[in-house]
């Protein structure tokens, strides 16, 4: 018996898991279900992030959370809980396996064009921080943070995952073109990552082009990884080309715990009905069980699936509008009943149970993701200050602060370059970055930068500095445009 920690969920969350678990059960899959108390109503007891210290203790011993989706309360300040799970565990990649079913129609499966796509995203970083910060009463900063640890966790897995799915292609999204630092650096290490799996074609296409062929030839991709945000609005693209979020099934992958869940929500507008559609949850729970080594059961489960939607059974949201709806329950007792039954396509092929060890791991630090890197040179400073004066005007004063070690390189507004060429036609805000680089790159002490800071304030409104890195001639930030 494998022990798995459960939490239900809200809104639909206990219809749906109540559905599923009774499949699981009738097809006597061999799981212990250790109920844990996680989601708004733990939030509206007090805690504040929404699950008890039980239930914490539970799922970090077991390591495997099958969770129903939960609502975050609203205008309370507090963060969702699904994403705090997400990131507290360090579960690095979000997979998504996207897949024609018979019985869901679509344009694809109408036109005949088979879909099989699984998406990884990163999990933790990116945007998803949040962390942002208000410089100017008009002016709103977001930190975006990609790192080569975690982009190496996350694209390892995605290789790993191929190589299990008999996948040929890895294909990275990105957006480098644009943000060459960030999304350079992960695609940088997209391609270190694919030296060590020969055998299979890695290659890279800008996210916007990847939208663009997803949705005119979904059947050429086939395993892509991307940066959390960008990962986030492709999988849900890919979740409308198999016919939308009830079909939609997700896993959050970490070291040491992993989350099983399905990707829509609570949908408090049908709760309490049992109407709901469970097929997301339990492709998620068949994914948990290929997860744990639990491969016939899955296959026997899937294909009874398979065999459902093929023959026309179907809740509310989805199917012939022309033949009655089945509910929640009604659903997973046909499943049930058709076990043993083989879909006419599609159908899964059971391969042996493999061996799953329950690590009990009691982590004494946080793993540090290791890097032997030497810190950076400091060669400047970027200043980002609060002013309505114009460009050559806001250079004057700059001028007077180079403390005889700086020289000014260049003003941005937006990312744009308006000093000391631009266009007059450049709209600017009340907001502006001025860039000072050490005379002959040559590197600096941190008290050249507060030297800066001070001096410039006594002009001007300081909101924020950036120090500027190199490493020898090689500088570690962007140019502004134009620049
Ligand atoms: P939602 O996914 O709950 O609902 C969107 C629409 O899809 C609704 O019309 C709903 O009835 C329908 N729908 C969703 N799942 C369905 C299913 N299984 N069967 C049939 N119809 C289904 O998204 P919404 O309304 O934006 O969010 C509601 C709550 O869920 C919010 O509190 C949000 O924070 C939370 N949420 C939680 C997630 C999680 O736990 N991972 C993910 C997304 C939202």
């Amino acid at each position: 018996m494998v022990k798995i920690a459960v939490a239900k969920g809200d809104g639909i969350g206990p219809e749906i898991m109540d559905a599923v678990l009774s499949i699981f059960n009738a097809a006597k899959v061999p799981l212990e279900y250790h109920v844990v108390d996680m989601g708004k109503w733990v939030f509206d007891k007090g805690y504040s992030n929404g699950m008890t210290k039980e239930a914490q203790e539970t799922i970090e011993s077991l390591g495997i959370l099958f969770k129903g989706p939960m609502e975050t309360p609203k205008g309370k300040g507090v963060k969702s809980i699904n994403v705090t799970a997400r990131k507290t565990w360090n579960t690095y990649a979000n997979k998504r396996d996207f897949l024609t079913l018979s019985g869901v129609n679509t344009v694809f499966s109408k036109a005949g064009i088979p879909i099989d796509i699984t998406i990884v995203r990163e999990n933790i970083e990116d945007t998803y921080g949040g962390i942002e910060h208000m410089l100017t009463p008009d002016v709103a900063l977001c930190r975006r943070f990609i790192t080569r640890g975690g982009s190496e966790q996350v694209i390892r897995y995605t290789f790993e995952t191929a190589k299990k799915k008999g996948a040929r292609r890895v294909t990275c999204g990105h957006k480098a073109n644009i943000m060459k630092l960030t999304d350079g650096l992960f695609l940088e290490v997209f391609y270190e990552i694919a030296k060590e799996y020969p055998e299979l074609k890695a290659d890279d296409v800008i996210v916007d082009d990847l939208c663009m062929k997803l949705v005119s030839r979904p059947d050429l991709f086939d395993v892509v990884v991307l940066t959390n945000l960008q990962g986030d609005i492709v999988s849900d693209l890919c979740a409308g080309l198999v016919g939308g979020l009830g079909f939609a099934p997700s896993a959050n992958i970490g070291d040491h715990i992993s989350i099983f869940e399905a990707v829509h929500g609570t949908a408090p507008d049908i709760m309490g009905k049992n109407i709901a559609n469970p097929t997301a949850l339990l492709l998620s729970g068949l994914g948990m069980l290929r997860h744990l080594g639990l491969m016939s059961a899955a296959a026997t489960i899937e294909n009874a699936l398979l065999y459902t939607l093929e023959s026309g059974v179907h809740t509310g949201d989805f199917g012939e509008k022309g033949t009655a709806s089945v509910n929640t329950t009604q659903f997973a007792e046909a499943i049930i009943a058709n076990f043993g039954k083989q879909p006419s396509v599609g159908a899964k092929i059971a391969t042996p149970d493999v061996a799953y060890e329950q690590k009990v791991s009691h982590l004494t630090a946080n793993p540090l993701l290791e890097s032997n890197s030497e810190p950076f040179d400091i060669v400047g400073a970027d200043l980002f200050v609060q002013s309505n004066l114009q460009p050559a005007a806001l250079a004057e004063i700059c001028l007077k602060h180079t403390l005889g070690k700086y020289k000014l390189v260049t003003i941005s507004n937006r990312g744009t370059q308006v000093w000391p060429t631009g266009s007059i036609y450049t709209n600017v805000v009340n907001q502006y970055r001025c860039r000072f680089e050490s005379i002959d790159n040559i590197p600096l002490e941190k008290e050249a930068l507060v030297a800066l800071f001070a001096s410039v304030s006594n002009d001007l409104h300081v909101c924020s500095l950036e120090t500027l890195h190199a490493h020898g001639d090689k500088k570690a930030y962007s140019l502004a445009q134009g620049q």
